[in-house]
């Protein structure tokens, strides 16, 4: 008779196990799909170049105070390689890889963003000072990795 309450003690403690395992797996599930900027949709890495607004890389004007930068990374370099925007106005940045993991790193300033193939990496700057910022690649993606850079010039 002892045995089996303790089979029941047993079969009670793995029922509750395997409820907390699931519910932790939903919430990491969740917590992983959940972008509260919106910023990551995705995009097919083999036809980047031909899917809008990749298929116009550079600097877009939205509003009075907002301009939005498209950008094309790939192996060894960022398309477009001069970018001007205006101090004081908010930059989006979107920038979408064509083959390996690269990333998006203006000095200076705290925007250091993976730019994973497969997703549109989006973040967004003010810049408070005028100057050229020099743009680099801070993930190692090939032979060509210290050479991937670009500048971005801030304008009064
Ligand atoms: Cu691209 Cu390192």
């Amino acid at each position: 008779m002892h045995f089996h309450k303790f089979e029941k003690i047993w079969l009670g403690f793995g029922i509750i196990s395997l409820v907390l395992f699931l519910s932790i797996i939903g919430v990491t599930a969740f917590a992983f799909n959940h972008h509260p900027s919106g910023g990551m949709d995705t995009i097919d890495p083999d036809k980047v170049e031909q899917t809008a607004p990749f298929d116009n890389p550079g600097v877009h004007q939205i509003d009075d105070n907002t301009y939005e930068v498209i950008i094309v990374a790939k192996a060894f370099g960022y398309d477009p390689a001069e970018i001007k925007v205006p101090v004081g106005k908010k930059v989006v940045f979107k920038v979408a890889s064509t083959d390996v993991t690269h990333s998006f790193s203006i000095a200076k300033t705290n925007v250091n963003m993976m730019v994973v193939p497969g997703q549109i990496n989006t973040k967004e700057y003010t810049f408070d000072e005028a100057g050229q910022y020099l743009v680099i690649c801070n993930e190692y993606c090939g032979t060509g990795h210290h050479f991937m850079k670009t500048t971005i010039e801030v304008v009064e």
